[in-house]
């Protein structure tokens, strides 16, 4: 069952006075995908510790299954994968249900591509929506046979190549899971297979394909980042600690930095480069958030985060910042939402292809609590109450997005009026336990009165 099944759940929190706490938030939900798909193809045992537990991440999981791999998890929490080697994934006989899942989708379309087998990829509403073409054309490139619903979209149904042809791709939209796509596909083809990235996104792939053993090599070049991986790999498997996922801290972050007189601390999150430019643009506003023990966890930088409440200031977010931060813009409207004048947002438009169009989402949703929002078609510009409290008082849909539903809420923590979120089943995607988190922040949340 997922969250799309059975009936909406709303949702509204409120503070009555300052957060504060300390609090982890779960594993890091690029990397648990990325750790159940590459242990899966390694020939042994990979046991992975802070595994995500959200919806996406159990498809992979599943899916994973369906191709042969034994996974499960063990009393302690951690995860024993037992892979069938690069080139033995088997043929899935049922049909691989993705749910919310764009990651999963791609990156395991990348899989398939170069494996003998046939399968049918189906999710949800939201994930029906999206396009695939962007994977589609490599992949076909490489020799995979894929039959997509009209718009290039789920559901599909696509059959491997064996042997798929090398490819070197120019990635013509900056889009890790596409970039992904094609290593993976390259993993089980003959000879080198090359992505040229001339923007750089998130490298959990090529870090961790490179643990695993892969020949992974990176070069930085005029063009952009080469990335080539060398065919008919074998993967070792591993022992793998997954970081708490930056893109889940943003909304305790945001909160914190929201709602007056707070000060909070988040432990173990993950801070890889590619991944953390909301703090820097948090920083740039007058945020107050400072790191704490700076370590290496399972090859990615990880530090604690104390943050307190500052006033913020409007400012213009750099377009080349994006990649690094895609997954926070729903969030970081809300912190312009309560800073001294406007931010400017542009560069966006690869929000309006997630897993709900968030421009057009959270102009709708801010703009209905009474945020001044103006939306620009590759963007967004927000002018700010200078810390003031907003108006809510409204009822927002969350659009089957996990992180429309999380930041409507948290903007609701410093309103006059609750704020309710229509639907707030979406959040096990990627955050299973983020109510009760706030709530040990001492958000509370508010009764039937003010849901219904
Ligand atoms: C992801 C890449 C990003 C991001 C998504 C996870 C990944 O998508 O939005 O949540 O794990 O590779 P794009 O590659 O489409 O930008």
């Amino acid at each position: 069952m997922t969250h799309s099944d059975g009936v909406p759940m709303p949702l509204s929190l409120s503070a009555d006075g300052p957060l504060a706490g300390a609090v982890t938030v779960p594993g890091d939900k690029s990397i648990s995908h990325r750790s159940l798909m590459l242990g899966a193809l390694a020939v042994g045992e990979t046991i992975i510790t802070g595994l995500l537990q959200g919806e996406d991440v159990l498809a992979t999981a599943a899916a994973m299954r369906a191709m042969g791999a034994d996974i499960v998890r063990g009393e302690d929490g951690r995860w024993h994968v037992h892979g069938v080697g690069v080139g033995g994934l088997l043929q899935p006989l049922v049909a691989l249900d993705m749910g919310n899942s764009g990651t999963s989708t791609r990156l395991l379309m990348g899989l398939v591509a170069s494996h003998p087998i046939t399968a049918t990829f189906i999710g949800d509403a939201s994930l029906s929506r999206r396009p695939m073409g962007r994977v589609i054309d490599p992949l076909g490139q490489m020799g995979a046979n894929i039959t997509a619903s009209p718009g290039g979209r789920l559901p599909l149904m696509m059959t491997g190549a064996c042997p798929a042809v090398p490819l070197r791709y120019v990635l013509p939209v900056a889009s890790a899971q596409v970039k992904s796509a094609v290593l993976l596909a390259g993993l089980n083809t003959p000879g080198d297979t090359v992505v040229v990235e001339p923007v750089p996104t998130r490298d959990h792939s090529e870090r961790m394909l490179a643990g695993f053993g892969a020949h992974l090599t990176v070069e930085a070049a005029p063009e952009g980042r080469i990335i080539t991986v060398r065919g008919e790999a074998q993967l070792r498997p591993q022992t793998l600690t997954v970081p708490g996922d930056p893109s889940s801290a943003a909304f305790p972050m945001v909160a914190a930095l929201v709602v007056p007189g707070s000060d909070i601390r988040i432990s173990n999150v993950g801070l890889n480069p590619t991944r953390a430019g909301l703090i820097d643009v948090l920083r740039a506003m007058g945020a107050d958030i400072t790191l704490h023990d700076l370590r290496d966890v399972g090859g990615e930088p990880v530090a604690d985060l104390h943050v307190r409440h500052a006033p913020l200031t409007g400012i213009e977010v750099p377009p080349e910042m994006v990649p690094s931060m895609v997954d926070e813009f729903p969030i970081l409207f809300v912190a312009a939402a309560f800073a001294q004048g406007r931010t400017i947002m542009r560069g966006l438009e690869e929000l309006r292809v997630k897993e709900s169009d968030r421009i057009a989402a959270m102009a709708s949703g801010l703009s209905a609590i009474g945020v001044m929002t103006q939306e620009l078609a590759d963007g967004m510009i927000i002018t700010g109450t200078g810390g003031e409290a907003i108006a809510g008082g409204a009822t927002v849909p969350a659009h089957l997005d996990h992180r429309i539903a999380m930041s409507l809420a948290i903007a609701g923590l410093h309103a006059r009026a609750p704020v309710i979120v229509d639907d707030a089943r979406p959040i096990a995607t990627s955050f299973p336990g983020f109510v009760a988190m706030m709530e040990r922040l001492g958000a509370r949340r508010q009764g039937p009165a003010a849901v219904h």
